[in-house]
């Protein structure tokens, strides 16, 4: 197939019938999107049209460099990682000096901790951003990990060593600290999803670096975390709501706290459809106002990404076909849809605040790669690829 050129017009026939949909043409679109928004230094902006999103994530851009890797771009995975290594190199004093601190059982300022979030033209420019969210932190180790697996590099070298040590340092001190949860809220909680992060990071540092001590704080994380859904039979948000949140999936997959095949697990996974779904799609949490809470493609992939890892292949394919109907006609793919028809007052707030919520966020298109690929794989080592395109016979939202 002719993949399509950076610049070249993206014609998608989104009115059309679905089975004239070409996935890997559109996914060819979406790793596009990811490049134009990746600097020559390697970071990456989370969205292009929302003023507030032009800076560069950990947590985004750990999950885009994944889907990098996923698609064979391991150059740009590789200057992201470069990127973070340099940028994390930069504040690697105000890290250890916020290990120390806690480490001596001193008093840090949370406005003071390591950012979740760098802006483009000065990476240590300080802001009061709720800074203080060390889920990006894990997911990036986690991302870098892979990185190197999908590579073929089997060792660190020096310099990176000193980085991820210091990086699994911070996690190991703050791993049970309260901090911002993965949506920048929630500040006085100990978040499910936040913990699987550190887990997922923790382990990668113990196996880069051969550390036992980070693998034996990592199981501490995972039973907490187990320990967590004791009460109900299922896991929560955090140690201060007993809702779930659809970010909750990462426990399985990709972090592998839990098997994605565990019971409480399924039952939280059931209670997640149950209480989150919108239109097809899943929206965060239960009492989310952002934007009036739509349903975000983001966290539809991650429900598809557990249905590949339990061997659901059709509801993989149905989350990814969702996705595929929220691309715009000109192969844009929004952080979220029907939010101003689900809850029109929120929406409203959030849209006299800073304006429509982002027509084109990168961390989706990722995610929608990272399905995609998923499925693809899924199916090839079941022998079978007629379902790569699917004729989606629901056409809309439902
Ligand atoms: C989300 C974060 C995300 C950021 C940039 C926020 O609205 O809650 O999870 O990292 O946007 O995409």
């Amino acid at each position: 197939m002719n993949h399509p050129q950076y610049g070249d017009e993206v014609n998608l026939n989104v009115d059309n019938e679905w089975s004239n949909l070409d996935i890997a043409n559109l996914k060819a679109q979406s790793v596009l999107a990811i490049l134009r928004n990746q600097n020559a230094d390697g970071a990456i902006i989370a969205s292009p049209d929302f003023a507030q999103y032009h800076y560069s994530w950990l947590r985004d851009g750990s999950f885009i460099a994944y889907a990098l890797d996923h698609a064979g771009e391991h150059e740009a995975a590789s200057r992201f990682h470069s990127w973070v290594t340099r940028t994390l190199d930069g504040i690697g004093e105000s890290i250890d000096d916020v290990v120390a601190k806690m480490l001596n059982g001193q008093e840090v300022d949370p406005l003071h901790m390591p950012p979740a979030r760098f802006s483009l033209t000065n990476s240590t420019e300080p802001d009061d951003w709720p800074n203080f969210q060390i889920d990006g932190y894990g997911t990036w180790l986690w991302a870098l990990g892979r990185h190197m697996e999908m590579t073929g590099i089997g060792v660190l070298s020096e310099s990176l060593r000193t980085t991820v040590d210091r990086v699994a340092r911070y996690l190991s001190t703050y791993a049970f600290s309260p901090c911002y949860d993965v949506w920048e809220e929630s500040r006085s909680g100990l978040h499910t999803s936040t913990l699987a992060c550190v887990y997922g990071g923790l382990c990668t540092a113990a196996h880069l670096l051969g550390n036992g001590e980070y693998l034996l704080r990592a199981s501490d994380v995972a039973k907490r975390v187990r320990d967590s859904s004791l009460p109900l039979g299922r896991y929560v948000k955090s140690n201060e709501s007993n809702d779930v949140d659809s970010s909750i999936l990462w426990l399985g997959t990709p972090f592998n706290v839990v098997s994605s095949t565990d019971e409480v697990f399924a039952a939280t996974v059931r209670e997640i459809e149950n209480a989150l779904t919108l239109k097809g799609g899943l929206r965060r949490y239960p009492t989310d106002v952002y934007f009036g809470s739509g349903a975000w493609p983001v966290l539809t992939a991650s429900l598809g990404w557990h249905f590949v890892a339990t061997g659901n292949l059709s509801e993989a394919i149905r989350c990814r076909d969702w996705i595929v109907q929220r691309f715009d006609d000109q192969g844009r793919l929004g952080e979220q849809f029907f939010g101003e028809t689900r809850d029109s007052t929120s929406y409203s707030k959030w849209v006299d605040l800073w304006g429509p919520p982002a027509k084109d966020l990168v961390w989706s298109h990722a995610m929608f790669i990272i399905l995609c690929e998923e499925i693809e794989s899924a199916l090839a080592v079941s022998g079978s690829t007629s379902n790569l395109r699917q004729t989606n016979n629901e056409k809309g939202a439902s």
